[in-house]
């Protein structure tokens, strides 16, 4: 007779190397997303916007930035005078964190072990698109940016800074200016992301 090797129920399967980004386990997230959402825009890009995380819709779409928060994105845009299919867009992490509240999937901020195990894509992005100049939108966009956990939104708010032969332009998340509730700070907060993404334009001339 024979033997049909089955594993032991308590082993480990081995983590690989995965070359594909939805086969991706370098971190437990994708086993709660519908599935990983790739960046996204021209192969060559010289502006490189990297986000957060995908949201909601993101995940269920499998495209980065068709929420809310790609909607206000567009709205940036338009008074930055940039096209958005010009620049390239993609997030720090890759899969949808989330935890039930009722109905819904209400979003989680990734932890450090998170955004680390995922800047293995970001990498591999940088090094294709080879951007003039990345625009980190908040704060977990910035940490994996810079490498460096302990990166301060309000340090580098509405600022470039040379990082690893490129420039680096903070603004708020979007998601961020749609939670403010006041209508004038707002306002402001929304004009600190044009005036970001003027400042990254100009870098480019
Ligand atoms: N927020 C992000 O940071 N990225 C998305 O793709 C959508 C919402």
């Amino acid at each position: 007779g024979f033997t049909i090797p089955i594993a032991p129920a308590d082993a480990q399967p081995e983590r690989q190397q995965p070359s594909k980004l939805d086969e991706c386990r370098r971190c437990e997230l994708w086993q709660y997303a519908t599935q990983a959402v790739p960046g996204e825009g021209p192969k060559r890009a010289q502006i490189m916007l990297v986000g957060e995380q995908p949201g909601d819709q993101e995940d269920l779409a499998g495209k980065a930035f068709v929420g809310p928060a790609g909607k206000l994105l567009d709205r940036v845009f338009e008074a930055a005078d940039l096209e958005r299919r010009a620049i390239y867009l993609t997030n720090a992490v890759k899969h949808f964190k989330w935890e039930p509240r009722g109905k819904r999937r209400l979003h989680k901020t990734p932890v450090q072990r998170e955004i680390e195990a995922c800047g293995y894509w970001l990498e591999k992005e940088l090094a294709t698109v080879k951007p003039t100049v990345i625009v980190a939108l908040g704060a977990t966009a910035l940490k994996s940016v810079l490498g460096n956990g302990n990166a301060k939104l309000a340090e580098s708010l509405g600022k470039a800074i040379r990082h690893e032969g490129r420039w680096v332009v903070t603004v708020y998340h979007p998601s961020y200016i749609l939670r403010v509730p006041d209508e004038e700070a707002k306002r402001q907060a929304f004009n600190v992301m044009v005036e970001g993404l003027k400042l990254a334009k100009q870098l480019l001339e």
